[in-house]
């Protein structure tokens, strides 16, 4: 360990937000990062929720070798063959009529790609989005987004209406208990049509909405939503950054959802931890913007190494059968945790799907009172005992785990985790009981 370069870290780095480590970290491969004292440890946040093929893998390493010997980057206007091969895969795999894409870095330049061909092509600029949701952290993404603090930034773009999320668990509009019946959709779209100044572009979605706590919207939510949009002549976005490519035991969610959107953004889970992403249409979408003018040229559009490390991502989910493995490592991983859930009165609600699971701590089971100096306790002593996690924890929302690991964890790192999550529990329980015994 150097502790200069710690200290570095700590002195020249700006803060952005986020849980901050002691540790500097070195290396990272599969489930496992390594930090700089060599501890390993279990990595149940895939990264940035990218390494779903798992970190470092040697399908994505040659794939970037590779670039290296051939072209890292080329003039914008210039396709490089691994972009047409990426295209000509990505289309394979797309449910129809989706199957054009834009090559772009971030989820949120794929989300203002979005949102632009969405104006663009309906010559409206409102947009709906679902509190709670996360799109990204620039201008007309961030202005979509409603989990994190929009406070201090100044005037968001104009036009963005929020519709309440449908939380089953937690309804942001207290009406329903358990089993979402759909009125804060109804009602929130009432208010958009109340508001609305009559220039209707967007609806841009989460299908599980991630970072606002794992929300998983009820069966019928996205059908409802879509007939909406149409009757608005509204696009329809779906960003699955974080859903697409093998999470949820299916392709993407679209397909598991059977709804097909106007628009699709795909990031995170299709680079295996490159910034690579996509902004996904019809033919029909893209010759309406492109006949209207539509440009986003920048300057890494279209590159060649991400690209190629994204067909290796993509190739290895086929190769590896990861979509298979994440349903059934989903349900091993679930089992385990609703087994947890027996021993522990304040593991209020699981839910997710495949291996995107949340996991909401409340001081108890009737009054939903969220428990988040638990949440804060576990999640620090689960990193002790070696295992990385998320907690959402805003205050105004639950305290919940966000638990997701590589697609190809095994049963054996499964079983790892959740014993460390029983320690971590029973240890944090006693910390909070021993500081009320003390009146802290
Ligand atoms: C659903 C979703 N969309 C978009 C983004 C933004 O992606 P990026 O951080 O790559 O800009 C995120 C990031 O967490 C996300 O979770």
């Amino acid at each position: 360990m150097d502790q200069e370069l710690r200290q570095a870290a700590k002195d020249l780095l700006i803060r952005y937000g986020g849980d901050e480590f002691p540790q500097l970290f070195r290396s990272a491969r599969g489930t496992i990062v390594v930090d700089d004292e060599g501890r390993e440890i279990l990595d149940f946040t895939s990264g940035q929720m990218c390494a779903t093929v798992g970190h470092n893998h040697p399908a994505i390493v040659a794939a970037i070798k590779e670039s290296c010997d051939t072209a890292v980057h080329l003039f914008s206007g210039m396709i490089p063959e691994p972009v047409a091969k990426l295209a000509k895969k990505l289309a394979d795999w797309l449910p129809a009529p989706l199957r054009r894409s834009l090559f772009v870095n971030t989820g949120s330049e794929s989300n203002e790609a979005a949102l632009r061909l969405a104006k663009l092509v309906t010559g409206g600029y409102e947009v709906v989005a679902l509190g709670g949701s996360w799109h990204g952290t620039t201008g007309g993404s961030a202005a979509a987004s409603f989990a994190s603090d929009r406070r201090g930034y100044g005037p968001k773009v104009p036009g963005v209406h929020v519709v309440p999320e449908p939380n089953a668990y937690r309804c942001p509009i207290e009406h329903c208990r358990d089993a979402c019946d759909m009125t804060c959709l109804r009602f929130g779209l009432k208010t958009f049509d109340m508001a609305s100044d009559g220039a209707p572009a967007a609806v841009l979605v989460e299908p599980i909405i991630s970072s606002g706590g794992i929300i998983v919207p009820p069966k019928g939510y996205f059908q409802e939503l879509r007939r909406a949009c149409d009757a608005r002549g509204m696009v329809l976005i779906f960003d699955e950054a974080q859903t697409a490519f093998g999470r949820l035991g299916d392709r993407f969610a679209a397909t598991k959802l059977n709804v097909v959107p106007d628009i699709m953004t795909v990031s995170k889970t299709l680079g295996g931890g490159i910034p690579l992403a996509s902004t996904i249409t019809s033919d029909a979408l893209e010759e309406t913007a492109h006949e209207a003018g539509f440009t986003f040229y920048t300057s890494h559009i279209s590159d060649p190494l991400p690209a190629a490390a994204g067909l290796a991502v993509l190739e290895t989910v086929e190769s590896e059968g990861l979509i298979a493995r994440a349903a059934e490592m989903g349900a091993y991983l679930r089992s385990g945790l609703e087994a947890l859930q027996q021993r522990f009165e304040v593991i209020g609600d699981i839910r997710g799907e495949g291996l995107l699971l949340g996991v909401e701590l409340v001081k108890d089971r009737e009054s939903r009172v969220p428990f988040h100096a638990l949440g804060a306790i576990t999640t620090a002593r689960c990193y002790e005992l070696g295992l990385s996690m998320n907690i959402r924890r805003r205050p105004e929302r639950g305290a919940v785990w966000r638990i997701a690991p590589p697609l190809t964890v095994s049963t054996d790192e499964i079983d790892r985790a959740l014993e460390i999550l029983d320690q971590a529990l029973r240890d944090g329980l006693d910390q909070v009981s021993r500081a009320k015994d003390q009146g802290v």
